[in-house]
C-alpha cells in the first residue's frame, strides 16, 4: 500500500492544527482508514485537538541511550520500529505519532535520521497521512517526513497572511519540492473581502464560533458536531483530497 500524504503548513496560529485534526476526522468518517496523524510541531498539540493522550514523542530518543538500549541480536531498523510502535497512539480509524523535539544541543542528524527511518517504516501501514507542521518548513527541508503528495498552506484571509502563504509556496519550490502541488486554504473567513487571495483557494473554512466555544471549554476541535460549519468545510476538502489520491493511484 502506498499512502497519500498531506503536509499542512502555514504561519503560526493560522489553524494548521485545527485543519489537521478536522481532516483526520473527515478521512476516518469517509472510511479512508487507517489514517496516520503526524504531529511534526515540536510543541505537540495535535493530540489535544484530536482528543487523545500522548505519552511519548519520537524526539526524546537520544543517540547514546538509543545505541545502548538496542538488545543484542536485534537489527537497528527493527529496534527503531519497536520504539516507534511504543510512541504510537492507536485510536479508532487513526493512529497518532508526535515527533517532539530532539533533546540536547548539538547535531540533530541522529534524531533526523531516526525520524526519517520511522516515517519510511511506518508509511506502508496507512492509506492517508496528515502531517501537522510547525510554522517553518523544518521537517520538509530536513526530509524527515519524506516528500508529501500535497502541501496545504493555511492562511488567514488578510493581505499579510497571503504574502506569507506565497513565501511558503516559493520556499517549498526552492526546497526541491517543485513536483509537489501546493494548495491554499483560507481559514477564519468572515465572508468579507477576498480580494487579497494569493491564488485560487483549494478550500475556505469560515470563522466558526463552535471552534472558539470548544477551545474555551477545553474540548477537542476534532469532535465538533457534524453539522458545524468548519467541519462541513473540511469534509468537502477531504472529498477533494480523496479524489486527487484516487487519481494518483490510477496513474
Ligand atoms: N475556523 C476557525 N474558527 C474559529 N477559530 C479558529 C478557526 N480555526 C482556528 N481557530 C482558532 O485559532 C487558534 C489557532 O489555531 P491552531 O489550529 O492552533 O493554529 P496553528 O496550528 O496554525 O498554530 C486556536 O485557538 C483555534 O481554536
Ligand atoms: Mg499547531
Amino acid at each position: 500500500m502506498r499512502p497519500f500524504s498531506i503536509a499542512v503548513s502555514g504561519k503560526g496560529g493560522t489553524g494548521k492544527t485545527t485543519l489537521s485534526a478536522l481532516l483526520v476526522r473527515a478521512l476516518v468518517d469517509a472510511g479512508r482508514t487507517p489514517v496516520l496523524a503526524v504531529d511534526a510541531d515540536p510543541n505537540s498539540n495535535l493530540h489535544e485537538a484530536l482528543g487523545v493522550r500522548l505519552h511519548e514523542t519520537l524526539g526524546c530518543m537520544r543517540e547514546s541511550e538509543f545505541r545502548k538500549n538496542i538488545p543484542p541480536g536485534v537489527a537497528r531498523n527493527d529496534y527503531i520500529e519497536l520504539c516507534f510502535r511504543r510512541a504510537l497512539v492507536e485510536e479508532k480509524g487513526f493512529d497518532l505519532v508526535a515527533m517532539g523535539r530532539p533533546e540536547g544541543s548539538g547535531c540533530y542528524c541522529f534524531a533526523n535520521d531516526l525520524l526519517k527511518t520511522c516515517m519510511t517504516l511506518l508509511r506502508r501501514d496507512y492509506r492517508f497521512i496528515v502531517i501537522d507542521n510547525e510554522a517553518g518548513m523544518e521537517h520538509l527541508s530536513r526530509g524527515t517526513i519524506g516528500i508529501p503528495d500535497m502541501i496545504v498552506i493555511v492562511s488567514d484571509p488578510g493581505t499579510r497572511g497571503m504574502r506569507t502563504a506565497v513565501r511558503i509556496r516559493d520556499l517549498a519550490r526552492s526546497l526541491g519540492l517543485s513536483s509537489v502541488p501546493v494548495f491554499l486554504v483560507i481559514n477564519r473567513f468572515k465572508g468579507t473581502d477576498a480580494s487579497a487571495v494569493a491564488w485560487e483557494p483549494f478550500g475556505v473554512i469560515p470563522e466558526d464560533p463552535e471552534i472558539e466555544a470548544a477551545e474555551i471549554a477545553g474540548l477537542p476541535v476534532g469532535s465538533l458536531r457534524e453539522g458545524s460549519i468548519a467541519r462541513k468545510a473540511v469534509s468537502q476538502m477531504a472529498e477533494k483530497i480523496i479524489a486527487i489520491a484516487n487519481e494518483k493511484i490510477r496513474d
